[in-house]
């Protein structure tokens, strides 16, 4: 089994401090920058945008991890695709063809991905998984960070997991929304091989980032 992964969720950074804490994350060995991409429409929030991710990926060779809470992707698939390898997720029913915006997300380069609402079934998604490299599985209903996981979100990281190994097929599954100390054990366990880190964890209000990033890798090394 390859290493758990770990996307650090910039939604839950100190946008006050960013620069000196993309250089602790950079230090510490984050595996990717998971950026939360809102429209107001399809989630009611917004977060960040085309421009934070050039800065992002100007200044750092962190992989992105582009998260699409967004109506109508194919609009913006070629926008987002250009900053540095990503991996982009869209939500299926936020696109009438999401067999043609994953192969879009392909043909411009970027790494094809699944974001499946907690009220998305796996069975809906089964179409389109020789279309992704990576599943992320939602704990939380998108749209804020600070949530608590619906438990009947475990099962389901167990059914995807299980599909994948029947299929035999190379995707990975990332756990995304109140991915927490306490959590961590049971999503491993169930399956999940990346884990996106927010206010849960390693962005944990009145604890520290680089401590908080030793205690991670430690945790699921
Ligand atoms: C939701 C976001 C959040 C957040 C994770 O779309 O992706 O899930 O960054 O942080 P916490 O730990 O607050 O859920
Ligand atoms: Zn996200």
């Amino acid at each position: 089994m390859s290493r758990i992964e770990i996307a650090a969720s910039l939604m839950c950074a100190d946008y006050l401090n960013l620069e000196a804490q993309i250089q602790v994350l950079e230090a510490g060995g984050i595996d990717y920058l998971h950026i939360d991409i809102m429209d107001g429409h399809y989630v009611p929030n917004f977060t960040l945008g085309p421009d934070f991710c050039r800065r992002l990926a100007e200044r750092t060779n962190i992989p992105l991890d582009i998260h699409l809470m967004i109506e109508n992707p194919d609009a913006y698939i070629p926008i987002f695709a250009v900053f540095g390898n990503p991996a982009l997720y869209i939500h299926p029913e936020t696109s009438c063809h999401p067999l043609r915006s994953l192969q879009l997300i392909h043909k411009c380069g970027a790494r094809p991905g699944i974001a499946l609402d907690p009220a998305m079934s796996v069975e809906t998604v089964r179409p389109l998984l020789p279309y992704a490299e990576v599943v992320c599985v939602m704990m939380v209903n998108p749209g804020f960070a600070g949530q608590e996981l619906i438990p009947t979100m475990i099962d389901k990281i167990v059914y995807l997991s299980r599909l994948i190994t029947e299929e035999g097929r190379e995707i990975k599954i990332e756990v995304d929304g109140n991915v927490s100390w306490q959590n961590i054990p049971r999503l491993v366990e169930a399956g999940a091989q990346i884990l996106v880190a927010g206010s849960s964890s390693i962005f944990e209000k009145g604890s520290d980032l680089k401590t908080n990033i030793h205690r991670l890798y430690e945790l699921v090394g």
